[in-house]
């Protein structure tokens, strides 16, 4: 079966946060992370049946719901969870700031590490936690990112309560590897923290790479991770709000359980719905989504060393749909006014903690002629400089 990657429905003039940001203005929108594809057909049809029931009452997920992400949990990673561990979200975000509530007080801190989601750093703060930033030391002789292992002990005080995981990591574009995410586990037990993994890029690994779910890394490990996962990203299906937390520990399911009573808001029908057809039903969609986003993420990798000079990308996208451009020695004091001044929009460094100036996002989520126009005119961009 085939699917249609190549064209876009028009997003000018609907509630797309992506595409609103520009209204009026001759701006591609490459920034916040959803696609501009269509979601998978299995999950459209799903949706318009349980739209025509006509009846959308607070919801519970039905046990085929349930069952379509415990299965998906075992038959892609191998990892069983029970159906008891699931908590349902609307949404990764919401799971961040529940945690730095649930699990820490105020003054406590919680340990990350930068470049990162924004959200990593400002869920603590959002309660008077404090967010502890530990820097990635970029390996350029490997071409890879990795952790500063000595920086992250130091940054240990006795007030650290937890550590937030990307895996894969947003904005690098990383797949951990085994013992990367062992010396996380051991570090954590090292220093009783818990571990907060957020795999909502799991299924959108690139290369013939493994995604590890931190939980599966051992029992003493699984005991102290929250894992936040969704098929927001994967199924482009993120304005649906359906989300869940794995947590093997019953007394901290229960205590992330209380911090969210009363103020977490529910999934409703059509998230389940979504989410079951997802996990379900989806599959040969995802594999064409996947064969598309690495044709997309080919030809920006060969468009940047080729025709933008200045932009370096540094180390290889080995997940997700968003990559890290460095572009610091184009010295523009303002890279994303300057490329949205020639038509692209990307997401600014700074939001994930890189220096002014350094780096900027680009989502390469989408038709792969929409692509081709914005690195056309990022290349404008740098002979306007
Ligand atoms: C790592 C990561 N976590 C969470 C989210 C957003 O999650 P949600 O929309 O479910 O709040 C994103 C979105 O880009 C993300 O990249």
């Amino acid at each position: 079966m085939s699917f249609d990657f190549e064209s876009s429905p028009e997003r000018r003039h609907t509630d797309s946060q992506k595409w609103q940001k520009y209204a009026g203005r001759d701006i591609l929108p490459m920034w916040v992370a959803d696609m501009d594809f269509k979601s998978s057909p299995a999950i459209i049809a799903a949706l318009q049946e349980r739209v025509a029931h006509g009846v959308f009452g607070y919801a519970r997920p039905v046990k085929s719901t349930v069952d379509a992400v415990v299965q998906a949990m075992e038959q892609r990673y191998g990892w069983r969870i029970d159906p008891t561990w699931l908590v349902w979200l609307p949404g990764l975000v919401v799971g961040l700031n529940v945690m730095a509530q649930a699990f820490a007080q105020p003054g406590d801190e919680v340990l990350t590490l930068t470049p990162v989601y924004p959200p990593f750093m400002t869920a603590p703060k959002n309660s008077a936690r404090i967010s502890i930033q530990v820097p990635f030391q970029l390996n350029a002789a490997a071409g890879r990112w990795e952790i500063d292992w000595p920086a992250l002990e130091l940054a240990v005080t006795p007030r650290t309560r937890m550590f937030y995981l990307c895996n894969p990591h947003n904005p690098l574009a990383r797949v951990w590897r085994r013992e990367e995410l062992v010396r996380l586990g051991e570090f954590c037990m090292r220093h009783n923290l818990l571990l907060c993994s957020d795999e909502i890029h799991c299924d959108l690994i690139l290369d013939a790479l493994p995604h590890i779910p931190t939980a599966l890394l051992g029992d003493d490990i699984a005991r102290r991770t929250i894992t936040l996962m969704a098929p927001s990203k994967t199924y482009n299906v993120p304005g649906l709000g359906t989300s869940f937390a794995i947590i093997p520990d019953a007394t901290l399911r229960a205590q992330f359980i209380r911090a969210a009573t009363g103020i977490m808001a529910e999934v409703t029908n059509l998230g389940f719905t979504a989410c079951e057809a997802a996990y379900r039903h989806s599959e040969p969609w995802r594999q064409g989504l996947l064969q598309t986003l690495r044709g997309n993420r080919d030809l920006l990798i060969d468009f940047v060393a080729r025709e933008l000079p200045g932009v370096k990308i540094e180390a290889p996208i080995e997940a997700t749909y968003l990559a890290w451009l460095n572009v610091s020695a184009l010295k523009l004091t303002d890279p994303i006014a300057h490329f949205e001044q020639h038509g692209v929009g990307l997401s600014d460094g700074t939001y994930f903690a890189a220096p002014r100036g350094s780096h900027v996002r680009i989502n390469f989520g989408c038709p792969r002629s929409t692509l081709t126009e914005a690195l056309a005119r990022m290349k404008r961009a740098l002979t306007a400089r």
